[in-house]
């Protein structure tokens, strides 16, 4: 499963790019207002640091709109992914742009049925949202789990990207399900890491390495 980066903060895009861990970033509209800064500028940045992709979203309602605000994504760099909503207008979008060989995110997916729509659309990710659903009581896991069953019956291109993963179970339901990629805020990853028996088993080592008064180098 790959993992991308949910954040448009240069500095948490650097700090976990260079661990070597991170494939792609994903951004949306809340996200580059957090950031308090450019969307062009912080997309074009975002773009210099990552190789892979990096999900840059329209802010129009219209298809014509959104198509002319891809184009000026798309002049930035060569790995820009334009992420369009799921809606009439942006599915139109995704269609338009798939057909240009185009990477397209679909956003905001809260059910199977839409996520059928956004691959026959030609998206090359459809991004559930696994927290939000969560957070109205139902089971986003249970979701992705439908769009990977869907998309393995019918050879569907379409990557399922998990997003608004919050912490590390959801992580591991979505690589054991077999979701292609989960896009996770910086917190979510830090979570990833931690484990108490790593920290109390690191200190029983450190403590008994001490005793014996040796040194590697
Ligand atoms: C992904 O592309 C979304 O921007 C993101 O995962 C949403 O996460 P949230 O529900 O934590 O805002």
């Amino acid at each position: 499963m790959k993992i991308f980066l949910d954040s448009a903060d240069i500095g948490e895009v650097e700090k976990w790019y260079q661990t070597g861990l991170i494939d792609g970033v994903t951004t949306n509209p809340s996200l580059i207002a957090k950031s308090g800064r450019d969307i062009l500028q912080t997309i074009k940045e975002i773009c210099a640091i990552v190789k892979g992709s990096v999900s840059a979203e329209v802010t129009a309602l219209d298809c014509a709109t959104m198509l002319k605000e891809a184009d000026r994504f798309l002049s930035l760099a060569d790995n820009v992914t334009i992420k369009v909503p799921l809606t009439p207008d942006g599915l139109l979008a995704c269609k338009t742009l798939s057909d240009k060989d185009v990477s397209v995110n679909v956003t905001l997916c809260f059910s199977a049925a839409q996520a059928l729509l956004a691959a026959k659309a030609g998206a090359e990710y459809i991004s559930p949202f696994v927290g939000r659903l969560d957070d109205i009581g139902y089971d986003g896991l249970t979701l992705i789990g439908e769009i990977v069953e869907i998309f393995e019956n019918y050879d569907f291109a379409t990557n399922v990207l998990a997003a608004s993963v919050r912490n590390p179970l959801h992580v591991v339901e979505c690589a054991k399900i077999g979701a292609d990629v989960a896009t996770l805020p910086p917190k979510t990853l830090e979570m990833l890491y931690q484990h108490p028996l790593t920290d109390k088993g690191l200190k029983s080592f450190m403590d008994d390495w001490q005793k014996t008064g040796q040194s590697i180098l």
